[in-house]
């Protein structure tokens, strides 16, 4: 088997048991948004703790096996950091997590939006303004 292999069943499997998928009873960032290419939605929460660490986040949604997986890997990897972890969150972790797979521009998309979800919310709750590098100009 191929490590491309591997990370297929990785990925198949987050898609088919996701961790952290769910809502928050309590939190204190939510965000949401769409793929535009394909109209699917992830939405986020997250709990802070002390210290402004993220103690605990979730996230809803509908969409393909990428987009589900990666958000539910990122929930993961949140877990336990600083909520200003979040500003230095590059696409090429997520990538990374996913185990750099081939994909075309549709596809980043779907590998992104967890990640412009959490970044959206972490940067609404900073007071800052995120621009999305994949869709510039449209905020
Ligand atoms: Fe909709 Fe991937 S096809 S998020």
């Amino acid at each position: 088997m191929s490590s491309a292999d591997i990370y297929r069943e990785i990925i198949l499997d987050y898609y088919r048991h996701p961790r952290n998928f769910g809502k928050l009873e309590r939190f204190d960032i939510a965000s949401r948004d769409t793929n535009p290419l394909c109209g699917d939605e992830i939405e986020m929460q997250v709990k802070l703790g002390d210290g402004m660490k993220i103690e605990d986040v979730k996230f809803t949604g509908k969409g393909c096996a990428i987009s589900q997986a990666a958000a539910s890997m990122l929930t993961e990897l949140a877990k336990g950091k600083p909520l200003e972890w979040v500003r230095s969150l590059a696409k090429e972790d997520v990538f990374k997590m996913l185990g750099n797979p081939d994909l075309g521009p549709s596809r980043v998309k779907c590998a992104l939006l967890g990640m412009k979800v959490l970044k959206t919310g972490a940067y609404g709750y900073l007071g800052a303004h995120y621009d999305d590098p994949e869709e510039p100009g449209l905020r």
